[in-house]
């Protein structure tokens, strides 16, 4: 019997934005089709927050809210809340501090964890680790991304890619043997800056008025080469983690894959071996939210997980960022 305590996940809730962004209303908007959209990317359709004055921190707050209350939890009772984002409110404070404020959190601490697209397993790792040496009791992990906020509305090859959400997770510890996080390989590799960024608003270039000019307060990407980075390494750290704790495809339950391209997440499926049913994909919806889509996929197929089941959480991000966990769910879901 295993003594030590594992991090699981209790419960989950989604705050998603009503404004709904289809490639119909997208291809009025920039050069393209929802034909090219679909066969290239695979999304159909994406959430925007719209609303002026709002940014990640309201999100996170309504899926925290909406988490407190599914599981009669008294924001007092929360010991910790980390937020994974690289869309905070603003450069400083953290959001993580921001959404304590607006849900009532008085008793936490936390801060930002900022991976780019792995943002949800880099935050679940460190979460993991409060919780294992026993420091954290009750934590709240919020993933959210107001990816619009620097998304170029006039660039066809980045705008149809990504969209808003906001997750909300109770990570608790248990001791109960073989549930929970039980293993991770994460990785970064900085040469990836050169190919996915948001150049100016920080420290290196300040907003100016040329900065303005030249648009690159949005996100620029180098698509290919993200792309082929983005399948190569995803693939190989999910048959890694596969290879190093003896699982076989049969093993595992479902890949919960982060949600970039419908191609990067079949190849990586391919790649493992697995069926497509034991693929989890909502990209069609939500697009790509950057460190909240592997939450948002956890959430929307909560049901159909029972205790017991193995998942692999894969992802590739800016940085570059990657890596995959095997996580073993621990409660059946109603
Ligand atoms: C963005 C991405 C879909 C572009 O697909 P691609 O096959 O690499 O396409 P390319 O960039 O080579 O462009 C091919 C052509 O399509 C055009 N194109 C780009 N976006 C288009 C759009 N939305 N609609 C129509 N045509 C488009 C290009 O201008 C280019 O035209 P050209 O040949 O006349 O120059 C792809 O590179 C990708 O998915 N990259 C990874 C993105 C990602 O996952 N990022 C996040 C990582 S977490």
């Amino acid at each position: 019997m295993n003594t030590r305590n594992k991090a699981v996940i209790t419960a989950v809730e989604a705050f998603l934005p009503d404004y709904i962004l289809d490639n119909e209303m997208l291809s009025k908007m920039v050069d393209t089709t929802d034909e090219w959209i679909m066969s290239r990317i695979g999304v159909k359709e994406r959430r925007i927050l719209k609303e002026d004055g709002l940014g990640t921190s309201h999100m996170g707050a309504e899926a925290v809210k909406k988490l407190l209350e599914k599981t009669g939890t008294k924001p007092e009772e929360i010991d910790m809340l980390l937020c994974a984002t690289v869309s905070p409110d603003m450069l400083f404070p953290a959001t993580a501090n921001i959404i304590c404020d607006k849900t009532g959190i008085m008793n936490a601490w936390g801060y930002d964890i900022n991976a780019g697209c792995s943002g949800f397993l880099f935050s679940f790792e460190t979460a993991a680790s409060f919780i294992e040496s026993g420091r954290s009791k009750k934590m709240i992990l919020v993933t959210g991304e107001r990816m619009s906020a620097m998304t170029d509305y006039t660039d066809r090859t980045t705008c149809p890619l990504f969209g808003d959400a906001a997750v909300a997770m109770m990570i608790e510890p248990t001791q109960e043997d073989g549930a929970g996080l039980l293993d991770s390989i994460l990785h970064v590799d900085g040469v990836g800056r050169h190919f996915l960024y948001q150049k100016a608003g920080g420290s290196m270039y300040p907003p100016t008025e040329e900065t303005l000019k030249n648009r690159e307060h949005y996100i620029y990407q180098d698509g290919q080469t993200v792309f082929k980075n983005a399948v190569s390494r995803m693939a190989d750290v999910s048959v890694e983690i596969m290879e190093k704790n003896s699982l076989t495809s049969q093993d595992i339950a479902y890949l919960v894959p982060h949600q970039a391209n419908m191609r990067i997440i079949e190849a990586t499926g391919k790649r493992m071996g697995l069926q497509k049913e034991k693929i989890l994909i909502n990209i069609a919806k939500f697009g790509n939210t950057a460190g909240t889509s592997i939450p948002l996929v956890i959430w929307e197929f909560e049901k159909k997980f029972k205790k017991g089941d193995v998942l692999i959480f894969s992802a590739f991000g800016a940085g570059f960022t990657w890596g995959s966990m095997y996580y073993k769910w621990a409660y059946d879901s109603k």
